[in-house]
């Protein structure tokens, strides 16, 4: 079953249904107010057909929804077949008051037709009537008859009892393909209840509907049997939206529903209406979900009297009640935060470094959540998770590849673990003087080296940044494979330091390490790998290296393992304090190989006094997105691709700004979708659903890079004296012709429009300040422009370590021993300066010296190291350098010069190589 099959309405200028949906509320809203103003006959009329045709937009679109649900919906028609205009336009008000402002959720009298006829329920009365719980609904997927749907939902209302901790409404649907746009449209579904009277296919025509469909997997729903709608959708649903509920009735025996796969099924009742055991589990599922053990801890600790004889004078408060000068910081955090300072981990708390109760009891709901085997809670931010991961999987001597635009948290943890390191280039963005991702095919070419040079075995880590600062997102799904193809058990570590909200995304979620783990998990246990396998080995068996580059490669069922590590800064892009972070892992050794060893890594960088409301931060922040994820990420996208459409077609700020699209941070070669933007003006949105599949790198769109040279600013310039300075926006990263913003799950509407406001009057105040400017002014202005958008320096490749601290030099292999050259420049008498001005350091390579860094030389921007200890200075590198316009370069003093190892220190160390393999 394919969507399209029927006539389609084409609303190609909604980037999403909620988009839409808002839209039409609102038209309806004003078009009803009209008809109760004095009018002639024929605005009258033109008056009711807009009502008309909104309506019916409007009307398969509130199928899906509870609220304001589908008898209020035919109600508004009867009251405009009525003539009843001043109670349509009250209805049509109050639905759209309490669409916007949530009130609905809160007062169950929201789902009364005639109070949303007669009452104001935006009302204080009105609101005080409604118990403030959590609201969500409940999807009932059922080919229903109008009165089987009224009796089920009086039926399901009757159970509700006062001490239930949540409220929820029903909503019917009646087929699988309506149930599956329902969860992805829907956000207030919280459980789906499958009966056994479904059907395949979806009565409604409305397109941008059934542009969910197209997010499933191709093949996803070809061959559903009729007998199998039930349990094919439980397993449709798990794909979509893992953390939902989903409860199945069946009249199939229990036997042949035993063996099947159900998703994420929580129970199957075999065809008995007990409605109150199926609402005490509906309120169980979504109570597993609510709870958060370490943060109820908490609480319940700071409410407890204790008296305090450890360390900690600021828990509960003491030594800030009691002074006389520090009172101001009790005012500004309020009592609460200090009642839950502690340093104690008994009375109902918990160890984090030994967790055996409400932590250990988070960390296991956060694993579930982000779909981990296990994971781990970080109060140091994601720069310690990496260091952990490295610490426990690398051994002394051991190959690890990664890409050198990382973290400088893994080049640190390089040089602690004595990793051998090889450095993988990423495609560069010269024009825009930032970096891609690393291409498959140079990752699969390095391996292939190694293997080459007998080396494999020693091969360790792939560790990728994924996505990167500005957007660029790997196939991780391939890379793992292709990997794992020639090196069956590497360990992947996957730095989603800026990716932890992806799980909640379905497009997002295809491409984060511990989904891709799961689903390699099972693909090779499975009969039809085993027979694709068997093919592609007999095709491949005397592949050279060539043929071995230009194809998908696939691992061997029987070697492969999959190790997959993920570490997410949950601060960065979901609820949590700063510094909270969480490793989380699908390890198939880890048991065996791996727990010691982390736990040991895990205590050689964790505090032994951690910060007890960054964890419950974490853990509250687990319960969010599992209950609203889906629904904040959505919204964030549309933000963001609403920012990107009104930069690029604003006729002012497109003069002199533009936003990045995908073709120009993303070269073709590797865009197979053909995609190029997420809007233009001839075909309204792309679907991003193609490109998310295929394509070998995808832009994330919450994050939207901006190119200034068109106004003559350079990105630092106009990030800190126009857009902080002036107007009070803050972004973190620039590069010489670009700023980033990125939105986040707390943007809102209105900070986007006033980001787009504070655009048109910087480029207002521009256009004036150049109408007004002479013919000389006008010619540096136009110098200006020309050089931040032509004059940029070629990003260096990484040169290569000098032999000193290559093991085995003259293989061709690139690996490096970072750690030997880090502590070699400890001393001082082995180190000396060239200054980069002038020509002292060409010199010296003319007379066939190699210059060799002593330390990390990062320039901001682009904030990524263009050299790093034991790397030979290249040309190509001075030359960058030089032309860099930036102020801060850590690692390098321009007082000094390049620190650089002596000839003499590096003439030893060639007789006598420092480092020796394991
Ligand atoms: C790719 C990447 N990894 C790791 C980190 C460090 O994360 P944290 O700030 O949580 O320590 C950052 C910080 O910006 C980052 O960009």
């Amino acid at each position: 079953m394919k969507a399209g099959k029927k006539a389609k309405t084409s609303l190609g200028e909604y980037y999403s249904a909620l988009q839409l949906r808002t839209d039409r509320w609102t038209a309806l809203r004003i078009a009803t107010e009209q008809l109760t103003q004095e009018l002639s006959d024929r605005r009258r009329q033109e008056a009711e057909r807009k009502i008309r045709s909104l309506m019916e937009v409007l009307y398969p679109i509130e199928l899906y929804w509870a609220f304001p649900g589908h008898d209020t919906f035919l109600r508004i028609g009867a009251l405009l077949d009525e003539g009843r205009v001043e109670a349509l336009a009250n209805i049509v008000r109050n639905i759209c008051r309490a669409l916007m402002s949530n009130s609905y959720r809160r007062n169950p009298h929201h789902h009364d037709v005639d109070e949303l006829i007669e009452g104001s329920p935006d009302d204080e009365s009105n609101e005080k009537r409604g118990k403030e719980i959590p609201y969500f609904e409940v999807l009932f997927v059922d080919n229903f008859s109008p009165v089987q749907e009224a009796n089920l939902r009086r039926t399901m209302a009757s159970m509700r009892r006062p001490e239930d901790p949540f409220m929820y409404e029903p909503v019917f649907v009646p087929s699988l393909t309506d149930a599956l746009i329902a969860v992805m449209f829907n956000h207030n579904v919280q459980t789906v209840v499958v009966r056994n009277g479904l059907k395949l296919e979806s009565e409604q025509t409305l397109e941008i509907l059934h542009r969910y469909m197209s997010r499933l997997d191709e093949d996803a729903l070809q061959d559903v049997e009729p007998k199998e709608y039930g349990p094919e959708l439980c397993r449709l649903i798990a794909r979509l939206r893992p953390e939902l509920d989903v409860f199945l009735f069946t009249d199939q025996s229990v036997e042949e529903i035993a063996g099947a796969d159900l998703g994420n099924c929580r129970r199957v009742f075999y065809n008995q209406e007990d409605h109150l055991e199926l609402h005490l589990n509906i309120l169980r599922g979504v109570s597993d979900r609510f709870e958060a053990p370490f943060f109820n801890a908490l609480t319940q600790y700071a409410r407890k009297p204790t008296g305090v004889f450890h360390a900690m004078p600021i828990s509960r408060g003491k030594s800030i009640t009691r002074s006389h000068w520090i009172k101001d910081m009790g005012d500004f955090y309020g009592m609460n935060i200090f009642l839950a300072e502690t340093s104690a981990t008994s009375g109902g708390l918990d160890s984090l470094l030994e967790p055996s109760g409400p932590i250990k009891k988070a960390q296991e709901k956060a694993a579930r959540a982000f779909g981990a085997k296990q994971t781990f809670f970080s109060t140091n931010g994601t720069s310690t998770c990496n260091k952990i991961v490295v610490q426990a999987i690398v051994r002394p001597g051991d190959i690890v590849l990664v890409d050198r635009d990382c973290h400088k948290s893994h080049h640190y943890g390089m040089v602690l673990a004595g990793a051998q390191v090889v450095y993988l280039d990423s495609y560069p963005l010269n024009d825009f003087s930032m970096y891609g991702a690393v291409p498959m095919r140079e990752i699969k070419h390095r391996l292939l080296e190694l293997k080459a040079a007998g080396k494999l075995d020693r091969v360790r880590m792939l560790l990728l940044t994924n996505c990167t600062f500005d957007g660029v997102v790997y196939n991780v799904e391939r890379v793992m494979e292709e990997c794992l193809a020639i090196k069956p058990d590497l360990v992947f570590l996957w730095d989603e330091a800026w990716f932890a909200f992806a799980r909640f995304g379905p497009a997002y979620r295809r491409r984060t390490g511990m989904h891709c783990a799961a689903l390699l998990r099972e693909r090779y246990r499975s009969d039809d790998y085993r027979a694709a396998w068997a093919k592609y080995q007999e095709k491949m068996a005397d592949a050279d290296d060539e043929t071995l580059l230009k194809t998908r490669l696939m691992p061997d069922p029987d070697k492969v393992r999959v190790r997959v590590y993920a570490c997410q800064s949950t601060h960065k892009t979901l609820t949590s304090l700063r510094q909270g972070s969480m490793i989380h892992v699908h390890d198939q050794d880890f048991k065996d190989e791996v727990e010691q060893a982390f736990h040991e890594a895990y205590m050689t960088h964790t505090s032994t006094s951690p910060n007890y409301q960054i964890i419950a931060s974490l853990d509250v922040g687990r319960r969010q997105v599992e209950l609203e994820g889906f629904e904040f990420i959505q919204r964030q996208v549309e933000q963001a691709m609403s920012l990107r459409k009104a930069i690029n077609h604003h006729p002012l700020i497109s003069k002199y700004f533009h936003v990045l699209t995908v073709a120009e941070m993303i070269p073709a070669e590797y865009r197979k979708s053909g995609i190029k933007s997420y809007w233009d003006p001839e075909h309204g949105w792309s679907d991003i659903a193609e490109a998310w599949g295929e394509d070998e790198f995808v832009l994330d769109a919450t994050r939207v890079t901006l190119s200034v040279a068109g106004s003559g600013w350079d990105g630092d310039t106009f990030k800190n004296q126009i857009l902080m300075d002036k107007h009070g926006i803050q972004i973190n990263k620039t590069s010489r012709n670009t700023v980033l913003f990125m939105t986040n799950i707390g943007t809102t509407r209105s900070s986007i429009a006033y980001l787009i406001e504070v655009l048109v009057k910087i480029a207002s105040d521009l256009d004036e300040r150049l109408d007004d400017a002479s013919a000389v002014e006008k010619k540096i202005f136009e110098r200006k422009v020309k050089a931040l958008r032509e004059d940029l320096p070629p990003l260096p490749d990484f040169s290569c370590f000098h032999d000193a601290f290559r093991l085995s030099s003259g293989n061709g292999t690139p690996e490096g021993d970072i750690r030997s050259a880090f502590f070699l420049a400890y001393d001082e008498s082995k180190c000396e300066y060239l200054p980069i001005e002038g020509n002292a350091i060409e010199k010296e390579m003319a007379t066939g010296r190699e210059l060799v860094s002593t330390t990390f030389v990062i320039p901001y921007p682009p904030g990524f190291p263009i050299l790093v200890p034991g790397q030979v200075i290249s040309q190509e590198i001075i030359t960058f350098m030089r032309a860099l316009d930036v102020k801060e370069i850590h690692g390098y003093r321009p007082e000094l010069g390049l620190r650089i190892f002596t000839a003499a220190a590096l003439a030893t160390l060639e007789a006598k190589p420092v480092i020796q393999a394991m």
